[in-house]
């Protein structure tokens, strides 16, 4: 059994780590994360977490790169500073959809971030819808992987008339997803056959399997980026006679041109967590609705840290 239980955070969601340690009756851990001139980072941390089950919350969103390297360096003093546990809270895995060669000469950096996590000297990670569940097998340290599913689930079913309802999934890869969400609502679902072309951010639609004539559809995602999947698909629900458009996808990227693109597209409103903070410019949407997931993160580490299941977190 580990004693002391510590909460500490970067610099990547503190909004998000703030609303955890509330729910968990934890206070933050004091530390002191800074960037000198030459950009290098630094970390010091001002409590004493000798022997303590520390959870470490930051997920690598963006500057994904800074996110991760203030992830590795705070690893690094927690482990030199004798914490027993090193328990890395990532809500959102950046970097997850490099997660196989798929072409000639291309890294698996969702596989190499899970080393140099686990190099660094991580105990465990948490983490939230990953891209693909398999990335829990890049890890060779215990993974507790949540879904935002169930909150999902819930939320719908207390805003929305369950009637003519029909989940999609963008493309097949989540059509599991999709399928999950489609059961617990009790509705019917659709999947999206996307070409992608190139390495770029361009995809192609090319159909819609599945009936979405004079249906409430609920696009369904892991990941909105640049949002041209989502988009896209939107328009081929509108041409197939969908009668409303919402989308759900558990990682606000929203980058580039996200949110310009999302007012001009037919997607009524757009429901994600908070796994990533947004800034001032995405949250002031009218489009955008954010759930959190912060109760989740805080049963979650609460019971790891008592050694008890955490499966009731899946119902
Ligand atoms: C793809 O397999 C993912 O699940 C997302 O559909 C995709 O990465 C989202 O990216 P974007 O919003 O840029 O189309």
């Amino acid at each position: 059994m580990f004693s002391k239980l510590k909460l500490i955070t970067g610099n990547a969601n503190r909004p998000l780590a703030e609303e955890v340690a509330r729910h968990a009756g934890i206070p933050l851990g004091d530390i002191e994360l800074f960037k000198f001139s030459n950009d290098e980072s630094f970390v010091k941390i001002n409590d004493n977490v000798r022997g303590a089950d520390v959870y470490l919350i930051q997920p690598t969103s963006y500057p994904v790169n800074d996110s991760l390297m203030d992830l590795l360096i705070i690893i690094d003093a927690l482990k030199r500073a004798s914490a027993q546990r090193i328990n890395c809270v990532i809500p959102y895995y950046a970097y997850a959809r490099s997660d196989k060669k798929d072409q000639p000469r291309v890294p698996i950096t969702a596989k190499l971030v899970a080393d140099l996590i686990t190099v660094a000297g991580a105990d465990r990670v948490v983490t939230v819808d990953l891209h693909a569940d398999q990335i829990q097998g890049f890890f060779n340290i215990p993974v507790d992987h949540l879904y935002a599913i169930p909150s999902f689930a819930r939320y719908f079913k207390s805003i929305m008339q369950m009637e003519d309802i029909v989940v999609v999934s963008p493309d097949s890869g989540g059509a599991n997803r999709a399928r999950a969400l489609a059961k617990r609502l009790n509705c019917s679902m659709a999947i999206g056959d996307k070409r992608r072309s190139g390495n770029d951010d361009n995809s192609e639609l090319l159909n819609v399997i599945g009936d979405v004539a004079g249906k409430t559809a609920i696009l369904f995602d892991d990941i909105i980026d640049t949002g041209g999947s989502l988009i896209k698909m939107a328009r081929a629900l509108q041409e197939q006679g969908a009668k409303k458009i919402f989308a759900a996808c558990t990682h606000g990227v929203l980058s580039g041109k996200a949110v310009e693109c999302l007012e001009a597209s037919p997607i009524e409103k757009l429901f994600i967590t908070n796994t990533i903070q947004l800034d001032a410019h995405k949250a002031s949407c009218k489009k955008i609705v954010q759930l959190s997931i912060a109760e989740m993160l805080a049963i979650a580490i609460k019971k790891i840290h008592i050694g008890e299941s955490i499966s009731l977190l899946f119902r």
